[in-house]
């Protein structure tokens, strides 16, 4: 299991042991998954993307009309003092945010006046897993869930109603697999559990398309501005599980894992059952994006 390595989490401007964080009984995260999340990576205690992923927590708070109580300059203090807290300075973290609504004990359903509550903020700080490199270089292999897989309604936006993702990867392990390939009513392939789903077919890179039922995430972004840049021709479009079958090449996305060849689905090779070229390289030019960003995102390990 991976705990912090010296288990130290950030809750509302506190800095406190990981096993002793504490929330109230009635916050709404807990009662009702009323809250946002985020989840980046750091790499040797540097955020990629810091500044995008608090844009659309802000956003995603916004939504549900939560306010969020830090501005970028302190959530960036925090960070760096969880990354020296924890001994994370020299390796790579799983960094996530999460907002939820707080709490009033004597209105257990607040529906009015939200304003007053105070928000819960925490911060927690993980090595990422030592297997992704292995992943990262082999390949997962992932399966395809029954139609009716799909986040749920708001689908769009990072809450913390978890539950439909946490199945989802609960079946995938159960199935031997690193992932889940969430499905639409409508029959139609969506994401994966905890990242963003892409093909290679016939030379193509595509992503399911339908902002309104998937996080479009911010590796998905990335890969496809990468894609475009090495001159791999890019679509986004409805995909169904047949295409997975045809596909020459498969790959998830995510911000922690970065980027996943997928080269079995339900217990069938994806193309040749390797990772495929254009996976290869988008691997590289993703980490070449990582290198040259990070001296942006603060100063070099003291
Ligand atoms: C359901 C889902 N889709 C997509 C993603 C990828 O998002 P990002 O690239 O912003 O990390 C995630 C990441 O956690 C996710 O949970």
């Amino acid at each position: 299991m991976q705990v912090c390595r010296n288990g130290i989490v950030y809750l509302n401007g506190e800095y406190v042991a990981a096993a002793a964080a504490r929330v109230s009984a009635f916050d709404g995260g807990f009662m009702y998954g009323d809250g946002v999340y985020t989840t980046l990576r750091l790499y040797r205690g540097r955020a990629l993307d810091l500044a995008a992923h608090l844009e659309r927590l802000r956003r995603h708070a916004a939504a549900l009309s939560l306010p969020v109580p830090l501005d970028d300059v302190a959530f960036a203090a925090a960070i760096d003092r969880l990354v020296t807290l924890n001994d994370l300075r020299q390796g790579d973290g799983r960094l996530r945010i999460t907002i939820s609504r707080g709490g009033d004990p004597d209105d257990p359903l607040p529906l009015h006046d939200l304003l007053r509550l105070v928000p819960t903020v925490l911060m927690t700080l993980h090595p990422v897993p030592v297997e992704l490199a292995a992943w990262a270089a082999e390949g997962i292999a992932a399966c395809v869930l029954a139609p009716g897989s799909a986040r749920g309604g708001l689908a769009h936006l990072k809450t913390l109603n978890g539950l439909p993702a946490v199945l989802a990867q609960r079946e995938a392990a159960a199935r031997g697999c690193r992932e889940a390939i969430l499905v639409g009513d409508d029959g139609r392939l969506l994401e994966g559990a905890i990242s963003n789903l892409f093909l290679v077919i016939g030379g193509v890179l595509v992503t399911p398309t339908g902002e309104d039922y998937l996080l479009a995430g911010r590796t998905r972004e990335r890969i496809l501005s990468l894609a475009a840049g090495l001159g791999v021709p890019c679509a986004d479009r409805r995909l169904d599980p047949s295409d997975l079958h045809a596909a020459d090449e498969a790959f998830t996305a995510s911000s922690v894992r970065e980027v996943l060849p997928v080269t079995r689905v339900d217990g069938r090779p994806v193309g040749d059952g390797a990772p495929g070229p254009v996976t290869r390289r988008l691997q590289a030019a993703y980490r070449d994006l990582v290198e040259k960003a990070l001296p942006a995102a603060g100063p070099p390990a003291a």
